[in-house]
């Protein structure tokens, strides 16, 4: 294990430097910049664009990251996971989610990958097996659990016919699981319960609430209505939630590396096998180029490079994603997940203090992102690089508003990057300061040629192994989430003390709050 690691002396001082030029000056300097700083690569059914040209990036800048990358054995700590190595030390697990969709040697062993294919082997057999009479599948799970098969099935629906309705139910706010359910017939109706330690409070207490809807609209076999999917099946029998069929996922898959693993149940009941296997197909092709590209030319290292860069020698403490699809209205929160949970942490592999790690990673969908928290981008004080992601041929039925739609995507990235200069602004001199805008913002765009299955599957991939090679450079554990445990323990102690007499003394605002909330709540 590699350890927190200063910042080279040599990038520290090409921060310097990047920073006393424009990416103005970067462009006029260079005409070859975009096609030295832009990659293609080929999906099958679609094509992708990066243009990471307007980063505050140089050609010496891109060779000192690589060579970053290298010393933090950026390669060997790759290969160890796909390997099988344990990667997440304090937990002493392997990370195998790449295994879920290998097919060959050049991404996972043949005993992982013989383990991934029995699962699949059991989740098709599942899908056959559910009745046509099956019209609505409802998602109880939350986390990783939750936000991959949302993404994915958001996405899917424009593009593939939907054999089913499928909802999603995520958290304890009785509303979550009241609206899901809202028109729905027990007979019609199958949950999918996804958890993988099966021990999640909120999901379990959606399922015994889905039980008892099922039993309240007159369903006998309740049980038949249930798909469970989790890496401890030996725990769903405790939990009193009775399921028709329990499908497995390693233990060795993290909740939000699970999107290829049996917790896309809801993408095949939905769209069809075919369409899950399209998403898998598109995440392979971006792990393979993962594992076999040069660091240089590798689409996922050099992103992971340039937000290190960005958060780390740069100083911007936050990242935008903007999707300009409303195909991909899920992308912003499920990469909350995956890049925060992964790599908010302040400790190294060691234990030992990190001084920055992961930026605040949020977003919202273009172009209605512009109408709210755009103005700070532009303008505001603080520099906030973006991902712009968008596709050229239109998902929805017009195309001509869709090309309004890419124009306002390549507008952003311009106006962030280029700004416009007091002396440039039109209009009255009293307003110049308030119109000027100061670009040298940085961005990077993913252009698909078209939004497909695998689109999207590659999308993920993507993202998943710009967290891993993140973590790798700030030599933090990705695969783990211990601070996420304390507010699960102090819940549980605040929802009994809710119950009876408080057992535990607690701060004053909270016993203040405690106290008040035992007043104000519903007690017939
Ligand atoms: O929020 C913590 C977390 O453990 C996530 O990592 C995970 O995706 C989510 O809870 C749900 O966990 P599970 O799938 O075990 O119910």
């Amino acid at each position: 294990m590699s350890g927190a690691r200063d910042v080279p002396t040599q990038l520290v001082s090409l921060g310097r430097s990047v920073s006393g030029v424009t990416l103005r000056q970067l462009f006029s300097q260079d005409p070859h910049r975009v096609t030295a700083f832009s990659q293609l690569v080929s999906l099958g059914d679609t094509e992708l664009l990066v243009d990471y040209s307007k980063q505050q990036i140089t050609a010496d800048v891109l060779k000192a990251l690589v060579e970053f990358a290298g010393s933090c054995r950026l390669v060997e700590q790759r290969d160890a996971m796909v390997a099988g190595g344990v990667v997440n030390a304090t937990e002493g697990r392997a990370a195998t989610h790449i295994a879920t969709r290998a097919a060959s040697d050049a991404t996972a062993t043949a005993t992982l990958r013989a383990e991934s294919q029995a699962n699949d082997h059991k989740l098709a057999d599942v899908v056959a097996a559910v009745p046509s009479s099956i019209t609505h599948v409802v998602n109880i799970g939350i986390g990783g659990s939750d936000l991959g098969p949302a993404l994915v099935c958001d996405a899917l629906a424009a593009m593939r016919p939907m054999q089913r309705e499928v909802r999603f139910a995520s958290n304890i706010d009785p509303l979550d699981l009241d609206r899901a359910l809202t028109g729905l017939h027990g007979k019609h109706t199958l949950f999918v319960v996804c958890s993988k330690s099966f021990g999640t409070s909120e999901t379990l207490s959606n399922a015994r609430r889905a039980t008892e809807w099922l039993t309240a609209q007159g369903v006998r076999k309740v049980a038949d209505h249930f798909i469970v999917v989790t890496a401890q099946p030996e725990r769903v029998a405790a939990t009193g939630i009775t399921a028709g069929w329990v499908l497995t996922m390693p233990e060795s898959v993290g909740g939000r590396y699970s999107v290829s693993s049996s917790v896309a149940v809801a993408v095949a009941l939905v769209f069809g096998l075919d369409a899950l296997h399209e998403v898998r197909d598109g995440m392979r092709l971006i792990d393979e180029h993962f594992v076999q590209a040069p660091l240089d030319a590798n689409l996922p290292v050099v992103h992971g490079l340039i937000g290190w860069w960005n958060a780390t020698v740069l100083g911007y403490a936050s990242a935008a994603v903007i999707p300009y699809s409303r195909a991909l209205h899920v992308l912003p929160a499920y990469l909350q997940q995956l890049m925060m949970e992964s790599n908010g942490k302040s400790v190294d592999v060691n234990g030992a203090a990190v001084v920055r790690t992961s930026p605040v990673v949020w977003g919202g969908v273009g172009t209605n992102a512009q109408h709210a928290f755009f103005q700070l981008l532009h303008q505001g004080t603080q520099v906030v690089p973006c991902d712009f992601i968008g596709c050229s041929a239109a998902l929805g039925s017009s195309q001509a508003d869709h090309d309004v739609l890419v124009a306002n995507m390549l507008a952003q990235s311009q106006a962030l990057a280029f700004g416009v200069a007091r002396d440039e602004v039109d209009g009255p001199a009293t307003l110049q300061a308030h119109r000027a805008t100061p670009g040298n913002r940085p961005s990077t765009t993913l252009l698909f040629s078209r939004l497909t299955p695998r689109a999207v599957g590659a999308l993920i991939a993507f993202y998943e192994h710009v967290t891993f090679v993140q973590g790798v450079l700030w030599a933090v554990n990705s695969f783990d989430q211990w601070g996420v445990e304390l507010g699960k323990q102090l819940a549980t102690q605040l929802e009994q003390d809710m119950k009876g007499t408080p057992t535990k003394a607690h701060d004053a605002s909270t016993a203040a709050l405690l106290a008040r909330h035992r007043q104000w709540r519903i007690t017939r």
